[in-house]
């Protein structure tokens, strides 16, 4: 069975003493995982040095950045590369969030670029994709999100794309309190596994996990998590609450 994922993703919320506390919440609730589930804590890249300390005995838990740098190292004043990531024991980064591609520009070509950087330091993209609401009325989701994957992903090899982490996220849930619902999830995260089918083989894109992400509560999750090809969910806020997201961990398929 593939991977299933309940992957947080704090924004740039809480400051230091608040992020500390709900570390320690989340890890105290001691949730039984199954050996194929997992927790993945994307946090703001300063208290990722102390939170990977925290959740070091912690299995199946894993800390996250929410972006890095296009480049390896260098004259980058202010940018964060995979390669200090990987220093720190950081195993997964969320690439080519809405937000970023929104409010920083980020074009196909420049997550590209993050994501090789990704694989170079065996770190694993969670490459976020997704329509804007004027595309879905018109129809023309499932043509963009395919090109949005072809763009970004199809000049990985059958080993490399093994080591991506999908997350569809419409862009019209996100934050907005409106999901997609189960039955729009299911399909386009079909259309998304079709897609990379053609380019890799249906075995390969069998093992991809591709999580849903846009105002996942938990009190939806358990419904859309059970469609057939979503493995998770990447959430906002309502991972910024330990119950919450407890709850959303919980409704994981075993
Ligand atoms: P919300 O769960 O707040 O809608 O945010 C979703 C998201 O953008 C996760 O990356």
């Amino acid at each position: 069975m593939r991977k299933q994922i309940a992957a947080a993703n704090w924004k740039m919320n809480l400051n230091a003493e608040e992020a500390s506390n709900l570390l320690d919440e989340i890890y105290s609730k001691s949730i039984e995982l199954s050996s194929n589930q997992m927790v993945v804590l994307s946090i703001p890249y300063i208290y990722i040095g102390e939170a990977i300390k925290k959740y070091k005995a912690k299995n199946n838990y894993f800390i996250a950045a929410q972006n890095c740098a296009t480049t390896t190292n260098g004259a980058y004043t202010g940018e964060i590369s995979a390669s200090m990531l990987h220093s720190l024991g950081v195993k997964y980064i969320i690439i080519g969030h809405s937000e970023r591609r929104e409010f920083h520009f980020e074009t196909n070509q420049i997550l590209i670029q993050k994501i090789d950087r990704c694989l170079e330091n065996n770190i694993t993209p969670i490459f976020c994709c997704g329509e804007k609401i004027e595309i879905r009325d018109k129809r023309e989701q499932n043509e963009f999100v395919a090109n949005q994957i072809i763009d970004c992903l199809f000049h990985l090899n059958q080993e490399q794309i093994k080591h991506i982490v999908i997350a569809y996220e419409p862009i019209w849930a996100i934050g907005t309190g409106k999901t997609a619902s189960s039955q729009e999830a299911e399909d386009m995260h079909k259309n998304i596994r079709l897609t990379l089918a053609q380019k890799f083989g249906d075995n390969v894109a069998d093992q991809i996990s591709i999580l849903y992400g846009g105002s996942v509560k938990s009190n939806n999750a358990s419904e859309i998590f059970s469609e057939n090809d979503v493995d998770g969910g990447l959430i906002g806020g309502a991972s910024l609450n330990a119950n919450e997201f407890s709850g959303i961990i919980n409704a994981l398929k075993k």
